[in-house]
């Protein structure tokens, strides 16, 4: 930690940063000399420790400064340091910024990716800071809060002159010119929000706008087209997700119907088709369901899934066309596919995971639509688990999905061309390109279900490719249905 030094002839006390267990988490020693963390009827074990390190860990329940741990080697700091790195994976602590010997918090952070450890960068009197233009401050309970898609933790403001300070941060920022403001809210705090990519470093002389902050796929995002990304899936938040009925004590259920117009109906019944004349599509509509349950004896063939996507998702042709801004506009390459797409974008990539599939190696693969081929992409064994495991989760089914497709989106794709219904375009391609799934499945026999849930910070691990360049928006499962054998 850097020291802020003399602010107008006064010694301000730096900001000391502690790690703090999270408030609903406990500490216990347990009969074989281990430490176990106690949160909501559950206890996770943290390993075997030295007796006496639970008396020191205790002090975790109100901070334990990083300085008093970190630097000096001893058996007991290391141990310290240990307990709590497994803590902070586990996501049961928060981390607590305030002046030394003062109680009241400056500022707390909570994580919200498992990885999110505080840095803190140098930052030097010369450098010019200002703040991302995906930050932004909100009421959260009783609490302000400052947040970012891009950061890995967010940050609980306590201290209303930090609100102040973030306020003149929104145009850039000289670090000297700052540190002579009442609101200066210390160096450490800076670097913290450096580190989160709340804060970014700029060129003295640039405006610190849009281009400044990234490389050309951040610049294509819009604020609103990112934070919906992030916030409306796993893996970049430590928010409750998922079918949680977090209203279900605070009014009753919505009707499955909506309640009438009061006016004269006009009655559709008599012309319905008889079931006899019913259109094939007609009839695949009403046979359309979803499988969560495989037949893993008799699994999908190569065949069958070469089928699937050919008939579902491959380029079919490809034609070009002059984008006529009045003056010479570059030439944009499109795609026909079987199903639409806003824009003719066809913005969506399919990676599958081979859980079970004859003729195909268990793996993860993209599917290139344009070859209409397979090309296997290595992946680590645990994070392929971790993804089909998810599925299973999120359909409540007995086990692995044969096939799980994740539909990714290029977001470049579609953002280069449409601001702010970017990525509300890229959910609707989402839901027909699953509608054409559904069909295309029910038609071949086979059983299909989409995934409401899907992570990004998972999928980019497995990829390599940041969270806002390539990533997921929405899976569908896919394989012979229990129900369905032949
Ligand atoms: C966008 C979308 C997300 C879905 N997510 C899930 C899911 O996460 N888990 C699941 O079991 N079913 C999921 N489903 C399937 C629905 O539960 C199912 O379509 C609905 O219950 C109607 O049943 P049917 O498809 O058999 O007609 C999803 C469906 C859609 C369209």
């Amino acid at each position: 930690m850097r020291s802020p030094g003399k602010i107008k002839g006064r010694q301000i006390a730096a900001p000391t940063i502690s790690a703090r267990l999270s408030s609903h988490v406990t500490l216990e020693a347990q009969a074989d000399g281990s430490i176990a963390a106690c949160f909501d009827g559950y206890s996770t074990g943290l390993g075997k420790f030295n007796p006496g390190l639970i008396d020191r860990a205790q002090a975790l329940r109100t901070g334990l400064p990083f300085t008093s741990f970190a630097s000096n080697g001893s058996v007991s700091d290391k141990e310290i340091d240990l307990l709590v790195r497994r803590l902070a994976r586990r996501g049961l602590l928060e981390y607590r910024l305030a002046r030394s010997g003062e109680r009241n918090d400056q500022v707390v952070i909570e994580p919200q990716i498992p990885d999110y450890w505080p840095q803190t960068s140098k930052l030097a009197d010369a450098d010019v800071v200002v703040l991302s233009r995906f930050a932004y401050l909100r009421r959260r309970g009783n609490e302000m809060i400052l947040e970012s898609p891009r950061a890995g933790a967010l940050f609980r403001i306590c201290d209303p002159k930090v609100a102040s300070a973030l306020t003149l941060l929104a145009t850039p920022q000289k670090i000297s010119k700052l540190r002579r403001q009442d609101s200066f809210p210390g160096l450490e705090l800076l670097a913290l929000l450096m580190d989160c990519q709340i804060l970014f470093k700029i060129e003295a002389d640039s405006d610190g706008l849009r281009a400044n902050e990234g490389d050309d796929n951040l610049v294509l995002w819009d604020f609103h087209d990112l934070l919906f990304h992030a916030r409306s899936t796993e893996g970049r938040q430590a928010n409750p997700l998922g079918g949680l009925y977090p209203c279900a004590g605070v009014m009753p259920p919505p009707p499955a119907v909506r309640p009438r117009w009061p006016g004269k109906k006009i009655d559709l019944g008599k012309f319905a088709t008889p079931s006899e004349t019913m259109s094939p599509v007609a009839k695949l509509l009403r046979e359309r369901h979803s499988t969560r349950d495989f037949d893993d004896q008799h699994p999908i063939t190569l065949a069958e899934l070469a089928q699937f996507l050919d008939n579902t998702a491959r380029v079919l042709s490809k034609w070009e066309s002059p984008l006529d801004l009045g003056g010479d506009g570059p030439v944009i390459a499109y795609t026909t596919r079987p199903y639409p797409s806003g824009g003719s974008s066809y913005e969506l990539e399919l990676y599958l995971a081979a859980a079970n599939c004859e003729g195909l190696g268990r793996g993860f693969y993209h599917y290139d639509a344009d070859r209409h081929a397979l090309v296997p992409i290595e992946v680590r064994p645990q994070d392929f688990d971790a993804m089909l495991n998810s599925a299973e989760f999120a359909m409540d089914a007995p086990g692995a999905p044969q096939i799980l497709v994740t539909i990714a989106a290029r977001f470049d794709r579609i953002s280069w061309k449409y601001s702010s219904l970017a990525y509300s375009l890229i959910l609707k391609d989402v839901g027909v390109l699953i509608q054409t799934f559904y069909m295309m499945a029910t038609d071949m026999g086979l059983g299909g279900c989409a995934i409401g849930t899907n992570n990004i910070d998972l999928f980019a691990r497995m990829t390599g490719i940041d969270f806002h360049i390539e990533g997921p928006v929405g899976q569908f499962a896919i394989g012979r249905g229990a129900q369905e054998q032949t």
